[in-house]
């Protein structure tokens, strides 16, 4: 124990530079988006590992970038790193070489994949803390399909002496399960010295960065390694195969992560959280629902089947119904909404306030207990406490040019099938009579009709249809 920790002491004194590997093109994806730009859970793949890399308090963050580097900047340009170019792909030894006149010789260099998100920094600082200053440290995981990744080649003793990349491996070496990450340390003098010294005498014909092993070891110089525990940690997204089984693993993990704390997850095989959710306990979430950016749910919350919730913030004891999607909006307690709801952005629901089927809500703040329970649309518009919207209620709150806000009092009624022609206020406690078009303010306790009267034309007779059209 004492030697570890001097160990980590020692390392404490040199700074750590991160290199993040992410010019490849990411062929086996057939995309035009570069691969370190695919979303793994709502973000992308290099976003994953710089935010890992940060936990690490490092000196400074590298991203070695290539293939689409416009779109790769212009995506994370507001990441805390220092791009560097690599105008050539020509293997991992020439990218990583890349970085090292920007680094300075006693620093310690982690070299991590943009294509291996979902390394954690509790594994990285493993690795860093088993690896003295005058020796290389290696991250290695045991794979029970091998196949496409570089093999660990140990001495007799069990020391690790060289990577052979499986395009290189012979019939015999191909039988090792045992595998590198990529994710490797090493002091910046000692790679220095060994990067120019790579060749591409190989069957890619690459520079091949894991090849500074043999180097290393040539010089005698010691190769720590530690080996994952959880094998996904150190899985590659090559494809969108292994994409996909990487998003699955993580959302496993966060599902297990929320029902620990106390959500009931009805499937936690369909549940995606791409974003960040605080969830009270004894919240229940049906089939396949969507969380994404930041979401907050309050206790005894029920969140319906096939829902997707954005930036959102709900209180406790509502009722999500099946089918609704609500954006960036506030949902205060025990309201109700849905099924088929659709809340927009820039909504705000106090409390007791029910929504239902095919109600569409935009711009809008709704006072406590008030119902708008059938085939609406209402935007920019404020409505009082304990209204009643009728079915098939409008705010017509766009001109063609300009939007323009209604207001509508406490406890005033709306009949079904209104048109409210905003700019609008209806008085408290007022009525509108059913398909009404309203476009002029409306006062207090009034009753508003603008409809034609009923005509009645006795004895009218349908048209018939004649003898030749009929079937
Ligand atoms: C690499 C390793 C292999 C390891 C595997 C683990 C090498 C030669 N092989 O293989 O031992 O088992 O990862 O996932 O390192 N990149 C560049 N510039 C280049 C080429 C690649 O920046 O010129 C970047 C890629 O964007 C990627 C990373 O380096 O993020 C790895 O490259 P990739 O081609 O995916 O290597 P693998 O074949 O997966
Ligand atoms: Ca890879």
């Amino acid at each position: 124990m004492s030697n570890l920790k001097s160990l980590i002491h020692q390392q404490s004194l040199m700074s750590l530079n991160i290199v993040i590997l992410a010019a490849g093109q990411g062929k086996r994806m057939h995309s035009k988006l570069p691969k370190v730009l695919h979303h793994l859970a709502g973000k992308p793949l290099l976003a994953h590992i710089v935010n890992t890399a940060q936990q690490l308090n490092p000196a400074k963050i590298f991203i070695i970038y290539g293939h689409g580097g416009e779109q790769v900047q212009a995506q994370l340009g507001d990441l805390p790193v220092q791009w560097i170019e690599q105008t050539q792909q020509l293997g991992t030894g020439h990218a990583l070489k890349q970085a090292m006149s920007f680094i300075q010789n006693d620093a310690r260099v982690l070299v991590l994949f943009g294509d291996v998100p979902l390394i954690s920094a509790k594994t990285l600082q493993e690795l860093l803390a088993i690896t003295p200053n005058n020796a290389v440290g290696v991250l290695t995981a045991q794979m029970p399909n091998p196949a496409g990744l570089g093999r660990i080649i140990r001495n007799a003793k069990g020391e690790m002496i060289a990577v052979v990349e499986d395009k290189d491996t012979t019939a015999q070496q191909k039988e090792i399960k045992e595998i590198n990450t990529g994710i490797l340390t090493a002091s910046a003098s000692d790679l220095k010295r060994w990067l120019p010294a790579l060749n591409n005498n190989n069957a890619q014909k690459e520079y091949y960065y894991p090849e500074v092993i043999t180097l290393a070891v040539a010089e005698k110089m010691p190769v720590y390694t530690t080996q994952l525990t959880e094998i996904e940690e150190g899985q590659g997204v090559n494809d969108r195969i292994q994409l996909a089984q990487l998003e699955r693993y993580y959302q496993r993990q966060q599902a297990n992560k929320l029902m620990l704390a106390g959500v009931t997850l009805l499937d936690p095989t369909r549940f995606d959280l791409r974003g960040e959710a605080q969830i009270a306990s004894d919240v229940t979430i049906d089939i396949n629902v969507i969380l994404a950016g930041k979401v907050i749910i309050g206790a005894n919350t029920y969140i319906g089947p096939n829902t997707l919730l954005r930036n959102v913030t709900i209180g406790q004891n509502v009722i999500i119904k099946a089918n609704s999607t609500i954006e960036d909006a506030v949902i205060d307690d025990a309201c109700e909404i849905g099924p088929f709801a659709r809340i927009r952005p820039g909504t705000k629901l106090k409390n007791n306030v029910h929504i239902g089927n095919f109600v569409e809500i935009k711009e809008s703040e709704i006072d406590e207990g008030s119902k708008i329970n059938h085939l609406s649309y209402i935007g920019d518009t404020i409505i009082g406490k304990k209204v009643n919207i009728g079915a098939g209620t409008i705010t017509c709150n766009y001109d063609g040019v300009n939007k323009h806000q209604t207001i509508i009092g406490d406890n005033a009624f709306i009949g079904s099938n209104s048109s409210l022609i905003a700019p609008l206020t209806i008085g408290e406690n007022s009525t509108v009579g059913a398909g009404s078009t309203i476009r002029r303010d409306t006062p207090a306790e009034s009753l508003a009709l603008a409809r034609a009267e009923q005509r009645i034309v006795d004895n009218w007779q349908r048209p018939k249809k004649k003898n030749n059209q009929e079937k």
